[in-house]
């Protein structure tokens, strides 16, 4: 009994202790994974640049060889809508810009294009012009897409058209709303359809809900949709908007901030349709100094799962301009923080699991969940610690101790993903690792060997300590 107090103050000593039962069988609510759950979207025009990179290929792989499956590649963005298709031109893209750090305002692109696409190892979904309103460009460019880029799964005609407004040459200048775009995209689907297929991915909208497409676009033109694409950041530093990192990373915050989707997935999924966030990220217009931080990694854990439990099935996480881009996961010859999160949460959820369960109830800075096997047997436990640890002060550690595990005593594994504090930035030499020792090299190369930690189980239990901005994976 003695004892027994001694570990108990010295437990409470270390922070507030959380009991969580792990269910033995895959739990309702437990929700299916698509093994592309973690995907990349490009934009249009640097997506040739982005094919030239050799980290381009090794950080998609290391994605891949984790799930099992390639991670599939949206090629889109605001640059798709600026973008002429011209059969002559000999090289993939052609535009000029003032600095390297800018992004064309017009461009064209030629039939190479879509040979660098198809060697893309992944489902390829191809974003095309809608709004300079020429429709026959588009379709001869969606007709060498669909007949020379293999993994082909679907091709948009316009990008967030909730943009666009009534100067835009695809308003004819009648105006644009919501409702125009919803016949525009009709008809431009129908239209096109009788070549391509039924092979469109539907909405791409940034603010309006998708559901509006799903319910009023009509039958005929619902029936060539195959996937529905909504665009999400949580922040913008967009006109000087101010950015926030401890709100971007807290729990209780990506799960109010994803369950606004849920109606969303819900609708597209009764309608036969897949339902992605086919293009986000952490923070619009240069990412406001929070994006290339380890808490934006650790926003990414959080946010994939979230996601995935409210029915997002896939999510693009988008790459801009080479080498000034504040959220990508990679450039020229360097990885930046967030990748770490995007390994780390594939890792969790690896090539044999299935099915994920939250384990606890969305209100607290600790986020916890489980991973099942197609067997229904608990494969993984993770613990997101998303209380904001900025390098001053003391970091404070949360025990949580899991119960009810089929295994009574022994050991078992945890890997830890950890860095400095949640501002560190692998850009500014600052040290993030998977293992203790796991990083990557310019070029995304796994290097360093990751190492494991031992787990004691007693009575069915396991207790781990989890410091302020740091992620565990406990292997069952
Ligand atoms: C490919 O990379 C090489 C070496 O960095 C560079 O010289 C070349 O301009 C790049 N080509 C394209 C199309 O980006
Ligand atoms: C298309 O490409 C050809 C060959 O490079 C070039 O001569 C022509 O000017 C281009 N047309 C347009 C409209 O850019
Ligand atoms: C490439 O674009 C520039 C303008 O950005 C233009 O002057 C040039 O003619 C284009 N080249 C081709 C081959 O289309
Ligand atoms: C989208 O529309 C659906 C159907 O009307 C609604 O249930 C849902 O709350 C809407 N979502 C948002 C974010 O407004
Ligand atoms: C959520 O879980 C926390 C911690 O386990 C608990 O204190 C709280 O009462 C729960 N809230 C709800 C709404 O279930
Ligand atoms: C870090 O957080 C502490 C409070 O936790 C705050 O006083 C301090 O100003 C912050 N430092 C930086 C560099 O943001
Ligand atoms: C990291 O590598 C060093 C040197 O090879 C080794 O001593 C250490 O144990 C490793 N740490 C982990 C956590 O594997």
């Amino acid at each position: 009994m003695a004892r027994f107090a001694a570990i108990l103050v010295t437990v409470l000593s270390v922070g507030y202790v959380r009991a969580i039962a792990v269910p033995s069988t895959t739990p309702s609510g437990a929700v299916s994974v698509d093994p592309s759950l973690v995907s990349v979207s490009i934009e249009f025009f640097a997506f040739p640049g982005y094919t030239n990179i050799t980290g381009t290929n090794n950080c998609l792989a290391n994605l891949a060889t984790l799930r099992g499956a390639q991670p599939a590649v949206r090629i889109g963005g605001t640059t798709q809508d600026r973008a002429t298709y011209n059969a002559s031109l000999q090289t993939a893209v052609n535009y000029t810009v003032a600095s390297p750090a800018d992004a064309p305002t017009s461009l064209t692109y030629g039939p190479s294009f879509f040979t660098l696409a198809n060697g893309l190892k992944g489902d390829v979904t191809v974003g095309l012009n809608r709004q300079l309103n020429n429709q026959a460009n588009t379709l001869s460019a969606a007709s060498l897409a669909k007949s020379s880029v293999s993994r082909l799964l679907a091709l948009e005609l316009g990008n967030e058209p909730d943009l666009y407004s009534s100067s835009s040459p695809i308003a004819s200048g009648t105006g644009w709303s919501n409702s125009i775009d919803i016949s525009n995209e009709a008809k431009w689907f129908t239209a096109l359809a009788p070549t391509l297929g039924n092979i469109f991915q539907g909405a791409v909208y940034l603010s309006w809900n998708t559901s509006t497409l799903v319910s009023g676009i009509g039958s005929a033109a619902l029936a060539t949709i195959k996937t529905i694409s909504r665009h999400s950041y949580p922040q913008s530093a967009c006109g000087g908007a101010s950015t926030n990192l401890p709100s971007l990373m807290s729990h209780s915050g990506i799960v109010s901030y994803v369950s606004q989707y849920k109606a969303e997935a819900t609708i597209a999924h009764n309608a036969g349709k897949k339902f992605f966030l086919g293009e986000t990220n952490s923070a619009t217009c240069g990412g406001g100094g929070i994006s290339p931080t380890f808490g934006a990694g650790l926003w990414i854990i959080d946010y994939v799962l979230q996601s995935a439990l409210i029915g997002v099935d896939r999510l693009y996480f988008h790459h801009g301009t080479i080498s000034n881009c504040a959220y990508c996961w990679w450039g020229q010859s360097a990885v930046y923080s967030p990748y770490y999160g995007a390994v780390f949460v594939s890792e969790f959820l690896g090539a044999d699991g299935a099915k994920l369960a939250a384990l606890d109830n969305g209100t607290s800075a600790i986020a916890a969940y489980a991973v099942y096997s197609s067997a229904n047997a608990p494969l993984r436990l993770l613990v997101v610690n998303t209380n904001y640890y900025n390098g001053t002060g003391t970091r404070a550690a949360t025990t949580v101790q899991f119960t009810g595990l089929t295994t009574a005593s022994g050991t078992k594994s945890a890997k830890r993903l950890t860095a400095p504090d949640a501002t560190s930035r692998t850009d500014e030499g600052a040290q993030v690792t998977i293992g203790g020792n796991g990083t990557f090299s310019g070029s995304c190369v796994r290097q360093g060997t990751e190492g494991t930690e031992s787990v004691a189980v007693n009575g069915g239990a396991l207790t781990v300590s989890v410091l302020a901005s740091e992620a565990l994976i406990v292997y069952l």
